[in-house]
């Protein structure tokens, strides 16, 4: 199970992507908001807080930018925010730094390009190399 969570900013772009996700037959929650102004930090809060408790496997949030939401949601510990706009980056996100939750721009993506990204991220395994399990262990130890 994943979840998805967005600001007004990012609301088009998730119920597209909500769509994309239920053809594909993803197992998903949406944790809203819907399309009213909210302040972005707490549904990036609530979203990573489910995935840090183990509720939800993975994340997805967007904002206007997905700036806000990856600054946020990188705050709440155990959480690796990746904000991509773009499939390589996603794809690395999952094979180097094993992101727990992507982040996208719902004014600065077309949609198209949008479900690639999820697809990418979704579809790709962490690599579990040696040097990138350290290298995340490392950012833990940043945390305390
Ligand atoms: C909301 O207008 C906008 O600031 C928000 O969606 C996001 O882009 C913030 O980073």
């Amino acid at each position: 199970m994943i979840a998805i969570a967005s600001d007004h900013g990012g609301y088009a772009l998730k119920i597209a992507l909500m769509e994309h996700l239920a053809k594909r037959g993803v197992d998903f929650e949406d944790l809203g908001c819907n399309g009213e102004p909210v302040d972005y930090p707490a549904y990036a809060e609530k979203l990573c807080q489910g995935v840090t408790a183990g509720q939800y496997e993975r994340g997805i949030l967007v904002c206007g930018t997905g700036i806000g939401m990856s600054i946020a949601a990188n705050k709440i510990h155990g959480i690796r925010a990746a904000l991509c706009a773009d499939c390589y980056s996603a794809a690395m996100s999952r094979e180097h730094n094993d992101a727990n939750v992507l982040c996208l721009g719902g004014r600065t993506l077309g949609t198209e390009l949008a479900k690639r990204i999820v697809d990418t991220y979704l579809d790709t395994p962490f690599s579990g190399a040696e040097h990138h399990v350290r290298r995340i262990e490392m950012i833990r130890e940043l945390e305390s």
